[in-house]
């Protein structure tokens, strides 16, 4: 089966990895910080790595403060851990219907939906393509809630110029293997607020305080470790990080890739009937993680389930997230987001890889050809 997604390893990872293996340190040591340092070269915002993008989710609610009886106002169209994570501490989430060109969270849905009591507002850059940030921020700043960047999907985005990580308060990535880098589980939060920062550095150490000048009592001695605030152990180890620095050295390749193969589907793709292809907004230089198409004319199901017979490893990114019986037990309700409930209706994204080849490519879209009938 072609799959949907894959991790692309060459023998300059397998080599980062087999070295730091053979060093002193398996975990926290010098590769966390030069990870940490080469993902705010490409994000623009300093890094904190944890164990995968639902931690990192975690920790960047922790870090904003989220706790019971704030509201959270993010999308429905995502992997429920941008909402899931922020309602295990003790949050109410806020579905804002998205956008119908990007699937993006609308920010004039958010704007109806943030009350008084919203501590964050959290967007997702779906399937790469960022969201409006600026937009969101006129709306955060005022209402004193913390932005938040869900960009699983998006390390090596820009957006007019600039590179996520460092549009929202906090960012968050994944770099499981489908993702536009890997280092099999693992994940960041990035940010340019230094108390952010802080907090989410703690959170992932278990709260840990060694900071002398910040202990309740800095004199017990040289040992002394104090914790403050409850965290988890959420660290990334030195052998992963070490892919991940090694992944990173690739991203400008991974992203020339990508685009190429994006474009060619839209190429390709273009006369195909019954089919809406995904779009660009100007000033967004996206580095694509999916191909989301639209079956038109009810077909998504009967598509998926040719595809996946004639051996190409579609998908569906995502079941609105309300419609996970957790949320149904709340009270959530289908029919609160048409917007998103229409998108997932015809939802189907198509094989994106950096090793994905022309040829593989080209039997996608013959398929879809057959299938759809031109
Ligand atoms: C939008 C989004 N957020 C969060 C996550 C969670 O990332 P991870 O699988 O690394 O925990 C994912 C990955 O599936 C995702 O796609």
């Amino acid at each position: 089966m072609l799959p949907y997604g894959r991790q692309s390893i060459d023998q300059s990872d397998v080599e980062a990895v087999v070295s730091a293996l053979g060093s002193d340190w398996l975990t926290t040591g010098p590769r966390v910080a030069q990870f940490e340092a080469d993902i705010e070269a490409v994000a623009g915002a300093p890094a904190v790595t944890v164990t995968n993008g639902t931690t990192a989710l975690h920790t960047a609610y922790a870090a904003a403060g989220v706790t019971t009886g704030d509201e959270v106002v993010t999308t429905p169209m995502t992997f429920v851990a941008t909402a899931s994570t922020a309602a295990m501490l003790g949050a109410k989430i806020v579905f804002a219907d998205v956008e119908d060109e990007t699937a993006n969270i609308d920010p004039a849905a958010v704007e109806a939906a943030v009350t008084s009591r919203t501590k964050a507002i959290a967007a997702v850059d779906y399937a790469g393509h960022p969201a409006e940030y600026d937009a969101l921020r006129k709306i955060s700043e005022p209402a004193g809630a913390v932005l938040i960047g869900d960009a699983a999907h998006s390390i090596g985005t820009t957006y007019h110029g600039r590179p996520v990580g460092s549009l929202a308060d906090v960012t968050t990535f994944s770099f499981f293997p489908t993702k536009n880098l890997t280092t099999a589980e693992g994940g960041a939060v990035t940010s340019l607020r230094p108390d952010l920062l802080q907090r989410a550095r703690e959170f992932r150490m278990i709260g840990l305080v060694r900071d002398r000048s910040r202990m309740r009592y800095p004199d017990e001695g040289a040992w002394h470790q104090e914790v403050h605030e409850f965290g988890l152990n959420y660290r990334l180890p030195d052998v992963l990080c070490a892919l991940g620095s090694s992944q990173l050295k690739r991203l400008a390749a991974f992203k020339a890739r990508r685009q190429q193969l994006t474009a060619r589907y839209d190429e390709l793709l273009a006369d195909v009937p019954g089919l809406r292809l995904p779009i660009q907004r100007e000033g967004v230089d996206p580095l694509r993680h999916l191909y989301p198409v639209r079956v038109l004319g009810g077909r998504r199901r009967e598509v998926f389930e040719r595809m996946r017979e004639a051996g190409i490893g579609v998908q569906v990114n995502y079941i609105p997230v309300y419609w996970h019986p957790v949320f149904e037990d709340l009270g959530y309700r289908r029919g609160m987001c048409p917007v998103a409930e229409a998108f997932y209706a015809e939802e189907l994204s198509l094989p994106l890889f950096v090793d994905l080849s022309d040829s593989d490519q080209d039997r996608v879209v013959e398929a879809l050809r057959t299938i759809l009938g031109s």
